[in-house]
Formats: C-alpha cells, structure tokens, sequence
C-alpha cells in the first residue's frame, strides 16, 4: 500500500473522532517551486557554484519522490530561467549537463517509475542533444495520464510565455482559425506552455527571496506562495510538510467576500 493512502486513512479515522481536520490534510493538487539558494549553499562550504546546483538536484530527487507519496498531481519546478544565460558559461554548462543527466536517467527507468514529464519554456534555443531529451521524456510518458506529472521550466520565462501565446493566437486568427472575438482567459490558457495543467494552489520559494521572478506570472494570480529560509540544497520532506500545513492555514477567497 502506498502511503498515500494511509494518510487518507489516517485522516478519516481521525475526522470519525472528531479530531481537529488540519492534522494530515491532503497536499495540493499542484506544488510549484522555485528551486533557490543552489550558489549560496555551494559558497557557504567553499565549493563552485556547480556543486550547489549538483546538490539542488539530489533535492529535487528527493522531493520529487516525496510528492508522489503524498499524491501530489502536478510539481512543476523552476529549473532555468530566460535570464539564467547572464550567468558564466561554466554554470550554465554545469545545470545543462545535470539536466540531461537526469533526464537519460528518467527515460532509462520510466516503466519503473512511471512519471509524466512536461516542459515549459522556449526549448528552440536549448542545445540539440538536451531538445531531443526533453522530447523523448514527454512523448515517451504520454500514456501515464494519471500518474505524477513534473513540469520543467526550461529556458522559461513568464512574460516570454506570454508573448509566444499571443504570437500563436494572432497566427491562428491571421490564418483564419479563431477570431480577435473568440480570446477568453480560457482560450489564452490553452496557448500557454501550461495548456491543460492546471494552475498551482501553492508555490514554494525556499532561499529567503521574497519575490517572483518570472515564475508563472499566468497561472500563479490566487497561488498561496510560501517563501521559506532554508536553501533548496536542504530541503527536506519535512520542509514540505511545513509547507503544505502553511498552505492549509491560509484563506483562499479568490477575490470573494
Ligand atoms: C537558483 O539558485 C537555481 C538555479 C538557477 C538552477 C536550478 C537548477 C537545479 C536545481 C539543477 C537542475 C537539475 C535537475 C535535475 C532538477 P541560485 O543559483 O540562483 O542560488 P543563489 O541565489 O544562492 O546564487
């Protein structure tokens, strides 16, 4: 049995005592993080910027896994921004090899795992070889529609989203397809990278950075964002668990009275 599911057992014996309903309460359906702190916590320890990064993905790993148990759908996680090419070559070159990495290692053991991979963000000026992954990632996990999905923001930058979706709309209508008249916040939607996936309940910057930098500026507007202190290179399941009861304390009114 997964734990997943004693977690909902738990949670029902516990809604029969009459026991406070926040103890275990489900996570959200759909978890964004911005993945921060990687060069700080490589400096801390007197290492290259890399070895941070190195360790943000055995935490990506680590947490990744950690949302499957809690029947987490969507984790959609923040791994190269359209900014991030301002950084040295070494660096860039350093999240591009871990990314493919990962990505060779995911294909490797996809019957096993069985987790659905998407990528958001503009992957024309990614190198061929790191294209060509993130193609056989997403064709090739396709089928596992009910399963985990994790969404990789690559070369992916919230307004640039935005502007490739108006570019698509205005070519649809150029063409003939749809007209100026048609365009709804649901029609938009499906021209954005995030088509079909729906928008994250929470986000999650650990770090001590209190902003939003570019990350699902779209689909974040009644996200709860909770920015933690810890470096992603130390956060732990529990830190999520922190998280998620965060999440659960706020009251989400969208707007409403
Ligand atoms: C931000 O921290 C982090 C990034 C720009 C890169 C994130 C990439 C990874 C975690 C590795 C990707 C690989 C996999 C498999 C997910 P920062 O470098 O800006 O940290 P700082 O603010 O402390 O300098």
């Amino acid at each position: 049995m997964r734990p997943q599911c004693l977690v909902l057992e738990k949670k029902e014996v516990l809604f029969l005592a009459n026991v406070d309903k926040t103890v275990n309460p489900p996570a959200p359906n759909h978890i964004a993080i911005i993945m921060d702190g990687n060069g700080r916590w490589a400096k801390k320890r007197g290492l290259p910027r890399t070895a941070g990064h190195s360790a943000g993905a055995e935490a990506f790993r680590r947490i990744a896994n950690y949302c499957r148990t809690l029947g987490v759908r969507y984790l959609t996680v923040y791994a190269f921004s359209t900014e991030n090419w301002k950084r040295s070559e070494e660096e860039v070159g350093g999240i591009m090899r871990l990314l493919g990495a990962y990505l060779r290692e995911a294909i490797r053991d996809m019957e096993k795992n069985h987790v659905r991979f998407r990528f958001f963000g503009d992957l024309t000026q990614l190198d061929p070889h790191l294209q060509k992954l993130c193609w056989e990632a997403q064709n090739q996990s396709s089928a596992y529609e009910h399963e985990v999905q994790v969404n990789f923001c690559l070369n992916y930058g919230g307004r640039d989203e935005i502007l490739r979706a108006a570019r698509k709309f205005a070519a649809d209508v150029a063409a003939g397809k749809c007209s100026e008249a048609d365009l709804s916040e649901s029609v938009f939607s499906n021209y954005l990278d995030s088509a079909g996936v729906p928008d994250p309940e929470l986000v999650i910057r650990p770090s001590g950075e209190q902003r939003t930098s570019n990350f699902l500026p779209w689909q974040s507007v009644y996200s709860e964002y909770v920015f933690m202190d810890v470096l992603w290179p130390d956060f732990k399941p529990a830190d999520l668990d922190k998280a998620i009861e965060e999440y659960h304390r706020r009251n989400r009114r969208f707007g409403g009275a």
